[in-house]
């Protein structure tokens, strides 16, 4: 028997690293997908073969504690450790320790770029996984033992990407609780700057700027989590479309202006939220920890005119939906 689940990465659309301090964000799934297929292997091994996660392809297998890897390629290397963690997890939650397991990965989502590949890996392995040993996990299940993953590999995590993954369309998320959104169809444009920055890293030099200047800082969060309540209720109103788009676009500039102001911007970050504003969008901001990594734009009739000014700003841009779908298991055969 083998099972194929796949699962979907993330933008947060507001919210990033205040949500670390119990405010709510609000995080939505796009349609870049991650594919985990799983198996049985003969030994009591775990096998995991990447054969495509947006880094050179390679194999590694552990057992009993050693780890062989066929060639290592270190970013790669450190999504792997998600997909062990997810697939012990699973085996343990379903009381098949004994089983080997083989998981083979493909993804379409750029690792370490902030767009969630390592919880949308987990998140599809825990899918793949507890399907093949007979467990009928719901999607908010898998998001927790998603959760679950990130805190054994990361030490700290909100949940909120796998949780968003997991689940799909648009989550408002504080605290370890989630509500659905109805899901806005937002004309986006997400911009790479080709480099990543460390989410553990950045969310200590927020705490390390918190600690030293709270008089400061805590207004600016406390400000974040309206930015994020507004948003809710915005998406929530009878607006129409435009009206809408209007408001989360003047949102989405004020939250960036926030996220600057708390040390997570770069340069190349902020030059891409310019142009794409210059470019037409009424809206711009980071998406995620920051510090590299990706923003994302609301342009409304002017997708590819923010996608021009993105790539001549020297960042990748990607055009994406929202996904309405989180995990789902997608062939057994
Ligand atoms: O690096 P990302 O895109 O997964 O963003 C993390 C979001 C933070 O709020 C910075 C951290 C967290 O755990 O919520």
């Amino acid at each position: 028997m083998r099972v194929l689940a796949s699962a979907p990465a993330k933008i947060i659309l507001f919210g990033e690293h205040s949500v670390v301090y119990g405010k709510p964000a609000i995080a939505a799934a796009i349609d870049l997908r991650t594919y985990v297929w799983a198996s049985f292997n003969e030994k009591k091994a775990i096998k995991i073969e990447a054969k495509d996660i947006k880094v050179p392809g390679l194999t590694v297998s552990f057992s009993e504690n050693e780890i062989y890897f066929e060639s290592d390629y270190g970013r790669a290397a450190e999504v792997l450790s998600y997909v062990r963690q997810a697939i012990e997890l699973v085996k343990e939650e379903a009381d098949r320790e004994d089983r080997g397991i083989t998981v083979s990965i493909t993804s379409q989502i750029p690792v370490g770029a902030g767009l969630g590949s390592s919880a949308a890996v987990a998140v599809a392995t825990i899918g793949a996984v507890s399907r093949l040993l007979g467990l009928e996990l719901t999607p908010s299940e898998v998001g927790k033992l998603g959760h679950k993953v990130e805190l054994l590999v990361q030490g700290a995590s909100s949940g909120i990407d796998p949780t968003v993954s997991a689940v799909g369309g648009f989550l408002y998320y504080q605290k370890g609780s989630f509500e659905e959104l109805p899901v806005l169809e937002l004309p986006i444009v997400v911009g790479y700057t080709g480099t990543s920055g460390s989410t553990k890293e950045l969310v200590s030099k927020v705490r390390r700027n918190l600690e030293e200047m709270p008089d400061i800082m805590e207004p600016i969060i406390s400000s974040m989590g309206k930015v994020v309540e507004r948003a809710r209720e915005i998406i929530l109103s009878d607006y129409d479309r435009d009206i809408k788009f209007k408001l989360l676009g003047k949102l989405m500039n004020i939250n960036h202006g926030l996220l600057d102001a708390i040390g997570v911007s770069t340069k190349s970050l902020s030059d891409l939220v310019y142009a794409s504003r210059e470019a037409g969008a009424i809206g711009a901001k980071i998406t995620g920890a920051g510090g590299g990594g990706c923003m994302y734009a609301l342009a409304p009739s002017k997708q590819s005119e923010v996608a021009t000014a993105i790539k001549i700003g020297g960042g990748m841009p990607l055009i994406t939906k929202i996904s309405r779908e989180g995990v789902r298991i997608e062939d057994i055969t």
